[in-house]
């Protein structure tokens, strides 16, 4: 965990009284609470248990339920560690699962919070996701924003769930309720992998709707990727997103872990290496892996949002973090968006910083000797 990331409470107002639900400051759980609202004030059914939130932010879907005195069991799947840890901090009889652990026809009643910020594709998977944990006959609760496409999703889904039942407005919101009764959906319209030329070798991409940048190879990664340093030894690529950075890497005299907090990463950075036959040691972690040997090079392109908003927390926590796990000799090669201050992010952790390379707004930066470490963190 990264200490700065703390909990903080926050106090939501719904139809029978106020809850308080706790999150983690990186965490967009609060940008979904009017959806929560919306349903628990427009929901004319108790939901038959176990319930179910795919792409679960915090506990606050499970804490409304108790208050309301709805069955108190039911399970929530978060997208990343960090969400993982802000729905533990609030689940109480309900279990946190990750994504790829949910078993077909495992709940009755699912609900899906359209965290429109990862895209049409994004909020379809997670739909799916819940769809397929629903037997035939259960139902899914989709809410989502009216400004934000929930409408055009909505038309998109009775082929790959079923029909709509009941539906609801209110707070600029909407409420669908569909009953599972597609038995096999079809595959969602999305571009798996693409081709990628980095450095004059040919590289296959998979890709993943919730990951950042979803459809293409963003141009600072692909940047970073060209600007690589000529060195040998431990390397991390320290939030590896679908992995491009880490097969760029791939060399035989270098030895590669990649990490991100998000499971769907993790997964989807496994299918490059092996699409490319590269090796690397992949790790699902909340900053930089726990117990590990300083590395010699560090690759990162930190992120820039949490949910819809721009905050750099994250990236200096993940800076910091990069900080923590490199060799005396070793080199940060980070990638900043013209969004991302260097003075801010890299110059409080290391003394020499000089530019390497920069186009369409984006910089690449070496940063060598790091400033004294504060302890690692676990
Ligand atoms: C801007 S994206 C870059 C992804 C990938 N390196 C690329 O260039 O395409 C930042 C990545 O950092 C990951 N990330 C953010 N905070 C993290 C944390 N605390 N620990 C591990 N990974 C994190 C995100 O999940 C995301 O994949």
């Amino acid at each position: 965990m990264i200490d700065a990331a703390a909990l903080k409470w926050r106090r939501v107002r719904l139809p029978g009284g106020s809850v308080a639900i706790p999150s983690r400051a990186d965490q967009p759980a609060s940008e979904l609470d009017q959806e929560l609202r919306l349903l628990m004030r427009a929901l004319d059914r108790r939901p038959e248990p176990p319930l179910l939130e795919v792409a679960a932010w915090d506990a606050g879907l499970e804490i409304a339920a108790n208050a309301a005195g709805w069955p108190d069991d039911g399970m929530l799947v978060p997208l990343n560690l960090g969400a993982s840890e802000s729905c533990e901090a609030g689940a109480g009889a309900w279990t946190v699962v990750p994504p790829d652990e949910l078993l077909p026809a495992e709940a009755r009643f699912a609900v899906v919070r359209a965290p429109h910020w990862l895209g049409r594709a994004g909020v379809e998977w997670a739909v799916r996701a819940a769809a397929r944990a629903l037997p035939p006959g259960g139902l899914l609760a989709l809410l989502g924003d009216r400004a934000r496409g929930i409408e055009s999703l909505r038309r998109r889904l009775p082929p790959v769930v079923g029909p709509i039942v009941d539906r609801a407005a209110g707070e600029h919101r909407r409420l669908y309720v569909l009953e599972r009764q597609v038995d096999v959906p079809p595959p969602q319209r999305f571009a798996w992998t693409i081709p990628m030329r980095i450095a004059g070798r040919e590289f296959t991409v998979c890709q993943h709707p919730t990951l950042f940048s979803p459809t293409r190879v963003d141009p600072a990664t692909a940047l970073l990727a060209e600007k690589l340093p000529d060195r040998d030894g431990r390397w991390l690529d320290l939030g590896c997103g679908s992995g491009v950075l880490t097969v760029a890497a791939g060399r035989s005299d270098r030895r590669l872990t990649a990490v991100d907090w998000s499971y769907a990463a993790v997964e989807t950075t496994r299918r490059t290496l092996a699409a490319n036959g590269i090796e690397a040691d992949v790790r699902l972690a909340d900053g930089a892996p726990p117990g590990e040997q300083p590395f010699d090079v560090v690759l990162c392109y930190p992120p820039f949002h949490v949910g819809p908003r721009v905050d750099h927390g994250p990236a200096a926590r993940l800076i910091q973090a990069a900080r923590e796990c490199l060799a005396p000799e070793g080199e940060l090669r980070a990638v900043l968006t013209s969004a991302q201050s260097p003075r801010d992010l890299l110059r409080p952790h290391f003394r020499e910083i000089s530019p390497v390379a920069s186009a369409h707004g984006a910089r690449v930066f070496s940063c060598r000797q790091p400033t004294a470490r504060r302890g690692r963190h676990r």
